[in-house]
């Protein structure tokens, strides 16, 4: 791939822009300055750096990241911050979008990602990708909830029924249970639906990607996932 066209690719602007970085002599491949745009490059395990900042080159990028509370997760966010503020231009440039949203009051893992494939494999209504959330309670849970959970419970314009699996009691008022759909703040509404209420809602698994295999990130931290940890993400999207 030429040097402008692999720079495009990763988010430094447009075609012009790419060029003129190059002829200031602002971009170095392996350690060595190029300045010529039509340079050819083997992509295979391919670093540069831009202005002294190292880049690998990716074609596709997947982001797990720990999403505080009070952050939205679209682009134009009205009451609080969104998501996009954590994130430099490099990688919005790139089209980068959240798989699937979280509530702006919920926290835990959100995945984002450039890849069209990669999003609607997650996000398609028929994929089921189970997504594991822990819980704060206003009430005890009772076992008669958790037994309602299991069975499904209807959410008022939602067809069908919206049952939990692996529902674990964590403390009295401390709730662990995984989901196979994505509707509109369906945990709070399934808690409210079994008559208790969601004080605080984290996710902590998204088809087998464990948040707690990610390495303590911190609130409002990201990382890129690896090529096997974004499989791990999809795990039960293509078999479903
Ligand atoms: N269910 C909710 O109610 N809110 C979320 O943010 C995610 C799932």
């Amino acid at each position: 791939m030429l040097l402008e066209k692999m720079l495009q690719s990763q988010g430094f602007g447009a075609r012009k822009h790419c060029q003129q970085l190059i002829k200031n002599g602002a971009v170095c491949v392996h350690g060595e300055a190029v300045t010529d745009p039509k340079h050819k490059l083997d992509l295979n395990g391919l670093a540069f750096s831009v202005y002294g900042e190292r880049f690998e080159y990716r074609e596709k990028v997947y982001i797990a990241l720990n999403k505080p509370q009070g952050y939205e997760c679209s682009h134009q966010a009205t009451h609080h911050f969104s998501v996009f503020d954590l994130f430099d231009d490099v990688l919005l440039n790139r089209g980068l979008q959240c798989v699937g949203r979280l509530d702006q009051d919920t926290s835990g893992l959100l995945l984002l990602t450039d890849d069209g494939q990669f999003l609607q494999a997650l996000t398609h209504p028929k994929k089921h990708v189970p997504k594991v959330y822990q819980m704060h309670t206003a009430d005890p849970v009772a076992n008669e909830q958790i037994a309602r959970l299991q069975q499904g419970v209807e959410l008022r314009n939602e067809k069908g029924v919206f049952a939990a699996t692996e529902v674990q009691r964590l403390a009295e008022c401390q709730l662990q249970m995984t989901v196979h759909q994505g509707v509109y703040h369906q945990v709070k509404r399934m808690l409210a639906a079994v008559g208790n209420k969601v004080e605080q809602l984290r996710r902590v698994q998204i088809g087998q990607l464990d948040f707690s295999s990610l390495n303590d990130l911190a609130e409002g931290e990201w990382v890129y996932l690896s090529a096997e940890q974004a499989a791990l993400a999809k795990f039960r999207a293509e078999s479903s």
